[in-house]
């Protein structure tokens, strides 16, 4: 069934918020319901609309992955303890790993994580808490990019055929799939979020393994956190769309107190867009990219080399898996 989009300029965020509640209210009746919160704008916004519909008998996990940035479930677990939220932080770490295990393809790297998180994570969870609906995020754009066959978004089944409910045995309700990251923050702003949620930065659902080009270990995605605190932190001010730090496979020689280093190299991608489905590369400062890439190869351990992508999407995408 094809999606009819709202689009952003049409977007009246008021009545899209009643709207949603009467349909989340409506699909749930006297049931309960589930969502996983990883404090990005879209699972913030749907835990808001959730939460408005249903009360507490919409229970939110946080799931603890192992692949989230630095403190980021504490931080997530806290803000909405203020809004009136309660979270519940689910440690299933060793189960992401184990599932990513010897995987290098981008594309079984997000099956292994899809299949991690729906079917034995939430699959456990629902059959724990009788919940029948599972509420997520999926907004337009991840339903295109997964249709067109660009990246499988974690996210997406029912538009690739697949029956949530024979697959992993609970309903899923799609609050936002009619609009675009920018429709969303809107939504966001008019639910009463902060504007550290709303204007957030988006992240992607497979998180900092969409970042490590090859295996995702334990040992290679704190790598990559490191560098993400780093690179977070010298262009915040950029007001750039979204930008992030990237681990490639590949190792390079450099030098290191006189001495031959093999090491790791990364990448740094920093992007202009409006809804993510185009974007071109920040024309940032020199002596930002010189400031960044020096701390990265002093403070991360082993990394020898930083390059700063200048590709646009497309043909690149924005993310490097
Ligand atoms: P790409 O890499 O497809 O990214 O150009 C477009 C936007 O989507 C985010 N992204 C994802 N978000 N699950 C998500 O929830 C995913 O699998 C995924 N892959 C990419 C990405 O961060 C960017 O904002």
């Amino acid at each position: 069934m094809k999606i009819k989009e709202i689009r952003t300029a049409d977007l009246n965020p008021e009545e899209f918020i009643k709207q949603k509640v009467n349909e989340i209210s409506a699909a749930v009746g006297d049931g309960l319901a589930i969502n996983a919160m990883s404090g990005g704008v879209d699972s913030s916004t749907v835990t808001m609309l959730g939460h408005k519909a249903l009360g507490d008998r919409l229970k939110t996990y946080f799931i603890q992955n192992g692949l989230m940035r630095q403190g980021e479930p504490e931080q997530v677990v806290s803000l909405f303890a203020e809004l009136g939220v309660h979270i519940e932080l689910l440690d299933a770490q060793a189960e992401f790993f184990g599932a990513l295990k010897g995987i290098t393809d981008p594309e079984e790297k997000r099956e292994a994580i899809t299949q991690t998180f729906y079917k034995d994570v939430f699959g456990r969870l629902v059959r724990e808490s009788g919940a029948n609906h599972l509420l997520q995020g999926t907004i337009l754009t991840d339903v295109d990019e997964t249709i067109a066959g660009i990246k499988r978004q974690h996210n997406v089944f029912e538009q690739l055929g697949i029956d949530p409910e024979k697959t992993f045995g609970y309903k899923i309700i799609e609050p936002l799939v009619q609009i675009r990251k920018d429709g969303v923050r809107k939504v966001a702003e008019a639910i009463g979020l902060p504007e550290s949620v709303y204007n957030r930065m988006p992240f992607p659902g497979p998180a900092l393994s969409a970042r490590v080009i090859g295996e995702a270990t334990p040992e290679r995605i704190e790598i990559v956190r490191q560098a993400t605190v780093i690179t977070e932190a010298e262009l915040s001010e950029s007001s750039a769309f979204q930008y992030m730090a990237i681990l490639h496979e590949d190792r390079v020689t450099g030098m290191r107190n006189g001495e031959r280093d093999f090491g790791l190299q990364m990448e740094i991608r920093c992007w202009d867009s409006v809804d993510a489905r185009t974007a071109t590369p920040t024309r940032l400062p020199y002596e930002t990219l010189e400031k960044l890439t020096l701390r990265i190869v002093n403070e991360v351990p082993g990394v020898v080399s930083v390059t700063y992508n200048i590709t646009p999407k497309p043909p690149s995408t924005m993310e490097a898996v």
